[in-house]
């Protein structure tokens, strides 16, 4: 029979919540209770993944500042109303309500949260970028360390089996020589996120590469398993402005003689969104805050942010990049972030010593120089956007933390935020490599 324990505080002593440090190696005597602070779009997911497994994981606290997301999810999980805030710092105020908490507010407000509930004594799932300044994100390093928080960042690529596959595959191809990375985020995936959304403006959230692309740096060094000694980029935002805007076109979609014409027409994306499943109905309850009516529609596209049209917003974060690494050992790596595709999965090029490895988000081509055979792996798990669950990535995430923090086992973290820092260290050069058009040494 498995030993089971109750939860003790980092002096041994008994105590009503749990550290994933206190109890190692042996299951709690009760499921792990998580509060979520920011229960949008992400926080919602990552709720209801870890409402699959109760006999693990309870999700016993909310924070939220949009009443009808906050009380939507207080009813989806059973949660009492002295345990629903409208802000972090009310529950903060409230002391320990919980082992674990997720942070999942938008990225301007990561750094006061996670250290709060770090002083707190919470450990913590935070979400990605860590922070938008370098500061901020050095910062929130130092409070785990400080603490001894354990800070899992959301960079869900590590968690999917296309990753694990890739990674057993790797020594196959001999010694890495070299990589090829895109990222292809999709034309209407872009508009949405970065020419109308949270995250178009650079003052407001930050930069692409560190908002859309922390992943791929993140990854690029997860899977290479170096570190990055020189950084290049270029790029900038090519399409989106107002000089690119046709004579015709009005400050709104919905009332646009080219609407049904346009390729990033908001009428079309969005009304296909409530007949569609999939990404376009992800966007579709982004936009109309989970409202799936075509009048809740019709009116944000009058109204709201969604329904500008992409050549009248106030976005000014690049839709095109290319970033070149340089890592120890000379291995080299391009990356390229782009607007102008469809929506795919990212692609990816090992150049090895003995054999190539391509990659596609599912399939795995291995290529062998001596044979010159391609055995080809089926991953079987699509869908790599946010709206698919990032291919199987956000609920290992969060089948790694609640089992991590459930057993007492905190090797199953594949993404402490001491790891995270460095790859946006990584992103942060590259930006200032782009800005001032040289190369950066890290
Ligand atoms: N891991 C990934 O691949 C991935 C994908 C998309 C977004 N993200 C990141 O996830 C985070 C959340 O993004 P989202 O799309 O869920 O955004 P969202 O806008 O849907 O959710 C954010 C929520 O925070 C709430 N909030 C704002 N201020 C608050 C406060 N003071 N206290 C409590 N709640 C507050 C808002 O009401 C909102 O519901 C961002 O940092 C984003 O960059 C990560």
């Amino acid at each position: 029979m498995t030993r089971m324990t109750t939860a003790m505080d980092s002096r041994g002593t008994a105590s009503p919540h749990a550290n994933l440090h206190s109890h190692p190696g042996t299951p709690l005597d009760r499921p792990v209770r998580i509060a979520v602070v920011g229960a949008g779009a992400r926080g919602a997911a990552y709720a209801g993944l870890a409402a699959q497994w109760p006999e693990k994981a309870e999700i016993a606290a909310v924070a939220d500042a949009r009443p009808t997301v906050r009380a939507r999810f207080a009813a989806r999980h059973s949660i009492p109303a002295d345990r629903v805030f409208t802000d972090w710092r009310e529950l903060a105020a409230h002391g320990r309500l919980a082992d674990a908490v997720i942070v999942a507010t938008l990225d301007a407000d990561h750094l006061a949260p996670a250290r709060t509930f770090a002083e707190q004594g919470y450990d913590i799932l935070l979400e990605k970028p860590i922070a938008p300044t370098e500061a901020e994100s050095t910062a929130i390093g130092e409070v785990a360390a400080r603490t001894g928080a354990v800070i899992a960042v959301c960079h869900v690529m590590r968690y999917t089996r296309y990753t694990e596959q890739l990674r057993a595959l790797l020594p196959q191809i001999g010694d890495i020589v070299s990589v090829e990375h895109l990222e292809p985020v999709g034309a209407y995936h872009f508009a949405h996120s970065f020419v109308r959304g949270n995250w178009r403006r650079t003052d407001e959230t930050a930069f692409s590469l560190l908002t859309k692309s922390c992943h791929d740096i993140d990854w690029l060094g997860h899977v290479i398993g170096r570190r990055v000694l020189r950084t290049s980029s270029f790029g900038g935002l090519a399409h989106f402005r107002p000089e690119n805007r046709p004579a015709e076109a009005t400050d709104r979609c919905l009332d646009c003689p080219l609407q049904n014409l346009c390729p990033y027409s908001a009428t079309t994306l969005y009304r296909d969104g409530l007949r569609e499943g999939g990404t376009k109905q992800y966007f579709t309850r982004v936009m109309t805050a989970g409202d799936l009516t075509e009048e809740a529609v019709t009116r944000a596209l009058a109204e709201g942010p969604y329904g500008r049209c992409v050549y009248a917003c106030d976005n000014d974060v690049a839709d095109h990049q290319v970033v070149s690494l340089e890592y120890e050992g000379g291995v080299t790596a391009s990356f390229t972030m782009t607007a102008f595709t469809p929506l795919e999965n990212r692609h990816t090029k090992f150049f090895g010593t003995r054999g190539q490895l391509t990659g596609d988000g599912r399939h795995l081509h291995l290529y062998d120089f001596r044979t010159e055979r391609t055995t080809t792996v089926d991953t079987s798990l699509d869908g790599s956007s946010a709206a698919e669950g990032h291919a199987g990535g956000d609920e290992n995430l969060i089948r790694c933390f609640v089992d991590a923090l459930h057993q007492g086992r905190p090797e199953l973290i594949r993404s402490r935020v001491e790891d995270s820092v460095e790859g946006h260290r990584v992103v942060f050069a590259a930006e200032r490599a782009r800005l001032t058009g040289t190369v950066v040494t890290l």
